[in-house]
């Protein structure tokens, strides 16, 4: 399956190999309005599926890194002096309502209480967004759409959403791609050769047992994907593998001991 498409601007999506229906879901979501929550560990392709659909539906993206510091303002807008003039400047959120655009709010478990409350009123029936600093009250734009992504995995117990936050959202949850589906993103996204991208695929699925275990959080597919790009470059296998799959894993020796030993099983 070839994951490129057209847009209505005629340039062409972002790359995106889908594992299953995401992408009708997702289509699915935007005809009806709906806002969607994907779930999902670390480089698996959450950021490259929104990029590829927002293409794919002629929608701009503003995407909002979340992080604790995060305000509301920073989301909405803020006044600021400009040349001795106090100007209001609208935030990511404010501007995709305003265009209908799409909103991504990646690592959204990261964002404050007062943040994710902002959303609610957008994310129900009545697609509205209160102003509290200019006495607006905006309607979403029809096209607007908001998705927001999180790892389910590594955040303590804690830092997870209000169920009034999300059970405003449609959710999708992301896995790494099955095998073979990986060894034709890794290729593409790399240049190198499929034969030579197997191995390192199969590598990736004996680390990705140890999690849980060993290490925090299984190989991601951006990982193998790097690998790939040092060895199509000339790097040899064994000092891509290390720098790119073993290393960005623990710091722990013997850990790193261990997985060195699967890399031999692997490649001999
Ligand atoms: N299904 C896919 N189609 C095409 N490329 C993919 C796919 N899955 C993963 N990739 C590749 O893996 C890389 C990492 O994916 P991406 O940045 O979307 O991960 P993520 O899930 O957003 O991770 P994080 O949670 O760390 O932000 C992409 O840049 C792309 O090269
Ligand atoms: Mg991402």
């Amino acid at each position: 399956m070839d994951g490129s498409h057209m847009n209505g601007n005629g340039a062409s999506a972002p790359f995106y190999l889908a594992q299953g229906d995401e992408c009708s879901l997702f289509e699915a979501a935007y005809d009806n309005n709906l806002p969607l929550l994907l779930k999902g560990p670390t480089g698996c392709g959450k950021t490259r599926f929104v990029a590829h659909m927002a293409a794919r539906l002629g929608r701009p993206l503003y995407t909002v890194a979340c992080h604790d510091d995060l305000t509301a303002a920073d989301l909405v807008g803020r006044y600021l002096l400009k040349g001795g003039e106090t100007v209001w400047v609208d935030g990511p959120l404010t501007r995709a309502v305003r265009e209908g655009a799409i909103c991504y709010l990646d690592e959204v478990v990261e964002a404050r209480k007062d943040v994710t409350v902002v959303l609610h009123p957008l994310t129900d029936d009545r697609r509205i967004l209160p102003i509290d600093r200019t006495g607006e009250e905006l309607e979403a734009t029809p096209g607007f759409m908001l998705v927001a992504s999180y790892n389910p995995g590594y955040q303590n117990i804690l830092k997870t959403l209000k169920p009034s936050t999300r059970q405003r959202f449609l959710s999708l949850e992301f896995g790494f791609p099955a095998p073979a589906h990986e060894v034709e993103i890794v290729a593409s996204e790399s240049g190198l050769s499929v034969e030579r991208v197997k191995p390192l695929v199969r590598l990736a699925g004996k680390l990705r047992d140890l999690k849980g275990q060993d290490i925090e959080e299984g190989v991601s597919t951006r990982l193998i994907v790097y690998a790939a790009t040092l060895i199509a470059k000339g790097m040899p296998v064994e000092r891509a593998i290390r720098t790119a799959m073993i290393e960005p894993l623990t710091d722990e020796e013997d850990v790193k001991r261990g997985l060195t030993d699967l890399v031999t099983a692997v490649f001999g």
